[in-house]
C-alpha cells in the first residue's frame, strides 16, 4: 500500500513479517489527566511481529541488503533491535551480528535475538561504545549495518506517520514520541512530509520528543558519558541522529523534554492499569512527557503518543514496579482463596 513512497522496485526481494498496520487506540484515561477536551490516540507499536516498532525499518534495511548481495548484518542494540535484525535477517537467510550492553538489554529482548538465531555479544560498555564499534566494524568487514544510520531503516519507519494520517484523515497536532538514537522521530517526521506533499494531510504535527532524565542529551546540550535509566531501551548518551533530530524539532516548532524514571513508571503503570495496553517502560516516555507539559496542549486537540514496543518485552520491569503485589501461597481450598480475595 505504501509501496509508491519506499525505495523498493521489482528486483527488491521483500523480506517481510506482514509487520505495520498497528492500531491507534483512543485513550480516554490520559485525556482525562490533561483535564480539559483533547483527544488522546496511542500509536500502538508494541504489536508488531517481534514486538516493537524496529520490524517497520528492519524489512526495509534487510530487504535492501539482500538485494545488495550482503551475506551479513550488524548492529548495536538496547535490545529491540538486535530482535528485528536477528528475525528479519534469519528470515532471509542472512548471518546476524549483534553487540548488546552487558547486563541491560531486557530479558524478552534478548531471548528474542537468541532464538531468533542471531551471534549475540555482550561487551562491557554502554550502547554508545557498542555503537561506534560495530559502525567500524562494518566499514572494516563485509556485514552491513542496520542500526537506524542505515537510510533504509527510517524510510521503513515512516509508514506509522502514513497509518497515523490514514486513520485521523489529518495529522495530528501534536505527535509525543520517546528519543533515544533519534531515529525515529526524524522517521516519523519524513513521513508527515512526504504525505503533506503529497496532499494526503492538510497539516503537520509537532514533534514532542522525550528523553529520559539520566539519559539526555539532546535536552541538555551534550552527550552524557554515564547514561542512566530504567528504560533501557533508550539508556543512549549520544545519539546517532542528534543533528536530524534538533532539526526535526525547530521545523516542527516541536519541543524537547526530559522525564524522570519515577514519571515514566508513573506512566506505564497508567497505561496497563487504565487503558489495558501494556508497553514497556521506554515507550511510556511519551505518554509521561504528555502528562508533564499537559499545560501546553491546546484546547480541541487532537494528540497521538507513540508506544514504541511491547510490555512484554520487560516482564522484569513490570512485576518490579506494578504497585499490584501477587497475593502468595494461599491454601488451595475455596475458604482461604475467598478470603484472600476479601469476601
Ligand atoms: N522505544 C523503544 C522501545 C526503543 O527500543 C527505542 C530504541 C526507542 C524508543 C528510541 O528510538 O532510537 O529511534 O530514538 N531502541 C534502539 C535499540 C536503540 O537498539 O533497540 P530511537
Amino acid at each position: 500500500m505504501y509501496r509508491p513512497f519506499l525505495p523498493v522496485t521489482e528486483q527488491t526481494p521483500v523480506v517481510t513479517l506482514r509487520e505495520g498496520n498497528t492500531p491507534l487506540i483512543p485513550a480516554p484515561a490520559i485525556a482525562a489527566e490533561i483535564g480539559r477536551q483533547v483527544q488522546v490516540w496511542v500509536k500502538y507499536d508494541g504489536l508488531n511481529p517481534t514486538g516493537s516498532f524496529k520490524d517497520r525499518g528492519m524489512t526495509m534495511a534487510i530487504s535492501k541488503a539482500k538485494e545488495a548481495g550482503a551475506k551479513a548484518v550488524i548492529c548495536a542494540s538496547t535490545g529491540n533491535t538486535s530482535a528485528a535484525a536477528a528475525a528479519y535477517a534469519r528470515r532471509a537467510g542472512i548471518r546476524a551480528f549483534v553487540v548488546i550492553p552487558d547486563g541491560y538489554v531486557a530479558l524478552g529482548k534478548l531471548s528474542q535475538a537468541l532464538i531468533y538465531g542471531a551471534e549475540v555479544l555482550s561487551i562491557k560498555g554502554n550502547f554508545d561504545q557498542a555503537l561506534k564499534i560495530v559502525r567500524e566494524m562494518s566499514e572494516q568487514y563485509p556485514v552491513t549495518l542496520v542500526n537506524s544510520v542505515n537510510p533504509y531503516r527510517l524510510e521503513g519507519q515512516k509508514t506509522a506517520a502514513f497509518e497515523i494520517v490514514d486513520v485521523l484523515g489529518d495529522a495530528p497536532d501534536w505527535l509525543c514520541i520517546p528519543v533515544g538514537n533519534a531515529g525515529n522521530i526524524s522517521a516519523y517526521w519524513m513521513g508527515f512530509c512526504q504525505y503533506h506533499q503529497a496532499d494526503r494531510c492538510t497539516q503537520l504535527p509537532r514533534m514532542m520528543g522525550f528523553q529520559a532524565a539520566g539519559a539526555a542529551p539532546l535536552i541538555s546540550g551534550q552527550p552524557v558519558e554515564n547514561p542512566e535509566t530504567l528504560a533501557t531501551a533508550i539508556r543512549i548518551g549520544n545519539p546517532a541522529n542528534w543533528k536530524k533530530a534538533i532539526a526535526v524539532r525547530d521545523a516542527s516548532q516541536g519541543a524537547f523534554n526530559a522525564v524522570t524514571d519515577e514519571e515514566i513508571l508513573a506512566a506505564y503503570r497508567l497505561l496497563a492499569s487504565q487503558e489495558g495496553i501494556f508497553c514497556e517502560p521506554a515507550s511510556a516516555a511519551s505518554v509521561a512527557g504528555l502528562l508533564k507539559v499537559k499545560d501546553q496542549v491546546p484546547t480541541g486537540a487532537t494528540v497521538v503518543c507513540v508506544l514504541t514496543g511491547n510490555g512484554l518485552k520487560d516482564p522484569d520491569a513490570a512485576i518490579a514496579h506494578s504497585n499490584n503485589p501477587l497475593k502468595q501461597c494461599i491454601e488451595p481450598d475455596i475458604e482461604a482463596v475467598a478470603i484472600a480475595m476479601g469476601f
